[in-house]
């Protein structure tokens, strides 16, 4: 089990869960952000913190948001658009910086 952003995030973006995290496993994506499912450890220092409420843990879930738990997955194990290989673990999220692409079904995600 895992911490994930929801349909909150898309096109809000505000960060400010990034700071929050000990293990910097909370990336940016184009319209929203995605949480290292393999990284997180369920410290939950980030989800007090969004503004619009985005994060949570995967079995709270809001009812629709259930594919949002497969696409925080997606991100990190599946090639995103316009990318060879997965992004997999590539270090903290804040070295790594902005990744700058979403998944397909968040890139098509209407609001
Ligand atoms: Fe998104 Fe909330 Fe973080 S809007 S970037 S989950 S603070
Ligand atoms: Fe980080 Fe939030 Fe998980 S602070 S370790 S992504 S619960």
């Amino acid at each position: 089990m895992t911490f994930v952003i929801g349909a909150d995030c898309v096109d809000v973006l505000d960060r400010a869960c990034i700071e929050e995290c000990p293990l910097d496993c909370i990336f940016i994506g184009e319209r929203m952000a995605y949480i290292q499912p393999d990284v997180c450890v369920d410290c939950a220092a980030c989800e007090p913190v969004c503004p619009v409420e985005a994060i949570h843990y995967e079995d709270d879930i809001p009812s629709g948001q259930e594919q949002f738990v497969v696409e925080n997955a997606r991100f990190f194990s599946e090639p995103l658009p316009g990318r060879a290989a997965p992004l997999g673990h590539p270090g903290g999220a804040t070295v790594v910086g902005a990744v700058g692409v979403d998944t397909d079904y968040v890139r098509e995600y209407q609001r």
